[in-house]
């Protein structure tokens, strides 16, 4: 949530910023700005909406001129959009670029009032740039380090004091935060597409760590004012990873990347036809001991908990409860030193799950985070980690996390059911086995495009549809039903289907979609029922179901038949029909498929 990039060196400092926040603004696109020192003076530019209209505003105003700068793409919780309430702010003397919420900035504020101060926006950050204000007096690294003792919440910020010309501030806590390294020339960003077009190279800060970026250094504190020794961390993904390469929308470029995606995180797991996580330092012996399994995430993330959650009982019966983080963390859970917590993440900052890994730990529980950005809060305070390899997902709505998490799901599964003994040793390498096809697979469900774009023009039009399903269906149209609704906007729910006649069907009417994912075979007969149900009542019905499933053609209005695999894994040939879905129903209905509307794409918020 919020962007920020700094830099300095000897490019434009605004055309670095403003290509670097271009890169960033899936973590928000309500308004944007930059402040950069010129000729001797903090020169801010920032307006309401997306980066286009800032760009267009500095072509008409002319862009600040110089090589040491800050910038901010916002996704606003105090106060609304506006040129006033955007970044950077501050004064004269000081400017900041924030990311995070500062809880008692109400307390500050008012103080602040007391002392002479005056606000003209209506954001918690403010308090801040005009807290560094009031503290400061000749040196920034002791105000900061006052500042952040006082300041409550998360933040990551971005700071330029103006005496101070040849280099930018940063610190961060809970939200993230990364200093780029480059040859002369150094970095600030919240993620690393901002920069990795200029270097690979990146500190990661801890919390409460203070940078000081030059252009020919970087020097990282304590709170102590202590030097502070880091390691340099190295992206191994290159540019194009993080530009859209031809298609259209980053969405559909994730879409298609998801068969490499899944090759990329199962391969090395997988020794001698067998799971192997090994590598990752995991003792699946102690795993298999615990009490129960929690498994908790947000959105996507959970769903793909919820696939995890039917197939590790299933297999491995072991007792799995999982949750939405936001509910998990409040509701004084059950959670023990005997008990596994697995936390789900592609951002790896989710303020939710992050304070649901925190709180299992806490209790001693063992904690192992899936996650795709390495070194993210969560990896880095886990127990255990297994890195996902999808990639940088720019898009708003996830898909190839989505697909990478689930395949993880399958293989911790498939190998705790191995060491448990529920399942053969031959039955867990077939279906080892069969998750390793799985690319070539999705690949191929891939080449529904057309049918799933059809299908999204008889939908585009609909106010509202339920997806149903039962088992890993129902977990499945969880997810399909989110991703449709998320970026086209139409109401949608998903619905256990055999839950549907205890209410929901009442609000079945004429016309009304319902998408009915039918995978596995021993229930298909009572979701068939359901559909039935639905279509006596007048909906129109769009069944997705295995191919060689015998199922009358009558009985939906259309059936987009999938290769059939182990059934078990049919959330991984199922899901990408459904992204395809509601991304052509975005398509056909002209959103803007990668930053839907209210949305951002890492949550570093509660
Ligand atoms: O970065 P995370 O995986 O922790 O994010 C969790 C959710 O915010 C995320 O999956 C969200 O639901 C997606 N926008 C859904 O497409």
């Amino acid at each position: 949530m919020c962007g920020i990039v700094g830099y300095i060196g000897d490019r434009d400092c605004a055309d670095v910023l403003v290509d670097a926040l271009s890169k960033l603004e899936y973590r928000g696109y309500d308004s944007a700005g930059i402040a950069v020192f010129d000729k001797g003076t903090i020169k801010v530019e920032k307006c309401k909406g997306r980066l286009i209209n800032l760009v267009n505003k500095m072509e008409l105003e002319g862009k600040p001129n110089g090589h040491c700068g800050i910038g901010h793409t916002r996704w606003a919780t105090h106060g609304e959009p506006s040129d006033i309430n955007s970044h950077p702010h501050g004064n004269k003397r000081v400017s900041i670029v924030h990311n995070g919420i500062i809880e008692n900035y109400k307390q500050i504020k008012d103080f602040l009032i007391g002392e002479g101060y005056s606000f003209v926006s209506e954001t918690d950050t403010e308090t801040v740039a005009k807290l560094l204000d009031y503290y400061y007096v000749d040196d920034p690294i002791d105000t900061i380090i006052k500042v952040i003792s006082e300041i409550k919440g998360s933040y990551a910020l971005g700071i330029m004091f103006r005496d101070y010309p040849d280099r930018i501030f940063a610190v961060r806590k809970e939200s993230p935060l990364i200093v780029g390294v480059g040859e002369n020339e150094n970095f600030l960003a919240s993620d690393v597409p901002a920069i990795i077009k200029y270097t690979r190279d990146y500190y990661l800060l801890e919390a409460d760590e203070i940078a000081v970026v030059k252009k020919d250094g970087v020097s990282i504190y304590n709170t102590h004012k202590e030097p502070v020794k880091k390691e340099i961390n190295t992206a191994d993904w290159d540019v194009d990873a993080a530009e859209k390469g031809g298609y259209e929308h980053f969405m559909l470029k994730e879409i298609y990347e998801q068969p490499s995606a899944v090759r990329d995180t199962i391969s090395h797991r997988i020794t001698d036809g067998m799971p192997d996580f090994s590598n990752d330092g995991i003792d699946m012996e102690q795993l298999k001991k615990y009490r129960q399994i929690f498994i908790v995430g947000c959105g996507t993330a959970m769903h793909a908990g919820m696939v995890g959650q039917y197939v590790i009982e299933k297999l491995a019966r072991i007792p799995v409860i999982v949750d939405i983080a936001s509910e998990f963390r409040y509701r004084d859970p059950l959670i023990t030193d005997k008990d596994l917590l697995i936390v789900i993440s592609q951002s790896g900052e989710t303020a939710d799950t992050l304070a649901v890994l925190r709180l299992a730990k806490e209790v001693n529980a063992a904690t192992m985070a899936i996650v795709n950005v390495v070194g993210s809060s969560i990896a880095r305070e886990a127990d255990m980690v297994v890195y996902t390899h999808a990639g940088p997902e720019i898009s708003v709505a996830s898909t190839k996390a989505y697909m990478v998490q689930i395949s993880v799901m399958y293989l911790l599964a498939f190998e705790l059911a191995y060491l448990n003994g529920a399942i053969s040793e031959e039955m867990c390498r077939k279906l080892t086995e069969e998750l390793k096809s799985m690319p070539d697979i999705i690949k191929e469900t891939l080449e529904l495009k057309d049918t799933c774009s059809y299908v999204a023009s008889k939908l585009m039009n609909a106010e509202s549809l339920l997806y149903i399903g039962r088992g890993l269906d129902y977990a499945l149209s969880m997810e399909g039903s989110l991703k449709l609704k998320e970026i086209s906007y139409i109401h949608s729910e998903s619905y256990a289907a055999g839950e549907l006649k205890h209410g929901t069907i009442s609000l079945i009417t004429d016309g009304m979609p319902v998408i009915a994912v039918a995978t596995q075979k021993k229930l298909i007969e009572k979701t068939i029922s359901n559909i039935k149900e639905v279509k006596a009542r007048g909906a129109r019905v769009v069944l997705i179901c295995a191919d060689g499933v015998e199922v009358g053609e009558d009985v939906a209005d259309y059936i987009i038949r999938l290769p059939q695999v182990d059934e078990q894994l049919m959330p991984m040939v199922a899901a990408a029909p459904l992204q395809l879905i509601a991304y052509y129903t975005s398509v056909l209905k002209g959103n803007d498929v990668d930053k839907p509307r209210n949305l951002a794409k890492s949550v570093t918020v509660e």
